[in-house]
């Protein structure tokens, strides 16, 4: 099992390129089971969930072609139409086949993707929504079992929040008979990349990237090309990591526009942050003032980023207040930080920082995929050596993370263990 070793650094400095995102390029992957033409990805990044999915989608006679970020699929000799629980176990997006699968064939069965590390995480609301649209869904030894001859566009509310829950709904009413329009949708920038492929494909989407989306079902989708747009969490993810080293870094191929609420934090927390076309320049001004949070649906603040913020946290001047109200179990990094040195206190949903002057290096774990970036951040701002284990989760997310950052002038290599 792989760790990484972090020795105390200085200031981050310099440029780096962020890849695509992870969680636009898992439903745009998905998509092309919507077509027997061929859908052509660009910017799909060398990713451990991305290689999970490709095979998942093998399995079922999609033919697949993966030359560095490009991704050519070619869904026309789907054999079956089976999601297994071995793929969906490690990987809680392939429920996203769910909806592809039986708009286009009529049926789908694909294991129930059961808990996870941060939380519960149910998919009622993906079921119901599919329900609403006439499919007939019965759970059958741990298996979703969906059927349906042709979908049929309905008017479907969703009591929270889902990204996956909308994307998943949206490709399958792409091929519905009539209009579907989902109420209390969700607004993230990934989802709106998959309504512009899908569109690209021949779909009839309006209103995504908000809260109302209707979708003109078609008879059938084409093939297309499209590129999938930067990752804003990874991206989010160095700016905090310049930020709390005191550092000066220019990210390029980013979408500033989709990151307000995690850019205005980094000002609020003393960083003069400027954005050009395509580019973020953050510099920090003076000491880390640390910034109290809350986490909510887009466009708020992501809960795919409070775990960095708390990082930076843990030595910035004075006490700040990160609310999680997303997941309800997403504070495991809360420990591991503490073995640095860092003071904080968990009450519900709440964790209470109070900054501390330094941190020290120490063996940690990594538990989830963003609870393993802030301990890297952490290890990054500690005295000596951090080394965090279990990074595995760690390459489910972020593309060659260990080399990103030695670019930026960070001290931390690999190193590959044969004995576990
Ligand atoms: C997606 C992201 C993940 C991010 C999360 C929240 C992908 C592949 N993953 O996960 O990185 O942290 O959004 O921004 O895009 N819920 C229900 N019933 C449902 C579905 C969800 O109650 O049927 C609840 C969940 O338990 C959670 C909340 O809704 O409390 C939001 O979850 P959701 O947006 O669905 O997360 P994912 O789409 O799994």
């Amino acid at each position: 099992m792989d760790q990484l070793i972090i020795s105390e650094g200085g200031a981050l400095s310099g440029e780096v390129e962020v890849s695509g995102a992870k969680n636009a390029a898992l439903p745009v992957l998905c998509a092309s089971l919507l077509t027997a033409h061929p859908l052509t990805l660009d910017n799909v990044p060398d990713l451990r969930d991305v290689s999970t999915l490709l095979r998942l989608l093998r399995n079922m006679g999609v033919d697949t072609e993966r030359t560095q970020h490009r991704v050519r699929l070619s869904a026309e000799g789907v054999h079956q139409t089976v999601a297994p629980y071995d793929l969906v176990k490690t990987m809680r997006a392939s429920i996203l086949v769910l909806g592809p699968l039986l708009a286009r064939f009529g049926q789908a069965r694909v294991s129930l993707p059961g808990g996870c590390a941060i939380g519960e995480r149910p998919v009622d609301l993906h079921i119901k929504g599919l329900q609403a649209m006439g499919a007939r869904i019965e759970i059958a030894h741990g298996d979703i079992v969906a059927e349906a001859k042709r979908l049929k566009g309905a008017r479907i509310f969703m009591d929270t929040v889902t990204v996956t829950g909308t994307e998943n709904l949206m490709m399958a009413a792409t091929l519905a008979d009539g209009v579907t329009v989902l109420e209390n949708a969700a607004r993230e920038p990934e989802v709106a990349d998959l309504a512009h492929c899908l569109n690209a494909m021949g779909a009839r989407i309006r209103g995504h990237g908000t809260d109302v989306i209707t979708i003109e079902g078609v008879q059938a989708l084409q093939g297309a090309q499209y590129r999938v747009m930067p990752d804003r969490i990874e991206t989010g993810t160095f700016l905090v990591a310049a930020a709390a080293t005191g550092g000066d870094v220019r990210l390029l191929g980013v979408q500033p526009g989709s990151m307000d609420a995690v850019l205005d934090k980094l000002t609020e927390a003393n960083a003069q942050v400027t954005c050009s076309a395509g580019q973020i320049h953050l510099r920090m001004r003076g000491p880390n003032h640390g910034v109290s949070l809350r986490t909510a649906p887009y466009p708020a603040f992501p809960t795919d980023m409070q775990a960095q913020f708390m990082a930076m946290n843990a030595v910035a001047q004075g006490t700040t207040v990160i609310t999680e109200t997303i997941f309800e179990n997403r504070f495991m990094h809360v420990q591991e930080l503490r073995r640095l040195g860092a003071n904080i206190e968990v009450e519900g949903n709440a964790a209470i920082i109070r900054g501390v002057n330094r941190l020290q290096g120490a063996t940690v774990m990594a538990t989830d995929l963003r609870a393993s970036a802030s301990l890297v951040i952490a290890g990054l701002i500690a005295r000596g050596e951090t080394i965090v284990d279990r990074i595995y989760h760690l390459d489910r997310g972020y593309e060659k993370i260990e080399q990103k950052l030695s670019q930026l002038g960070a001290h931390i290599r690999r190193h590959s263990r044969e004995d576990s």
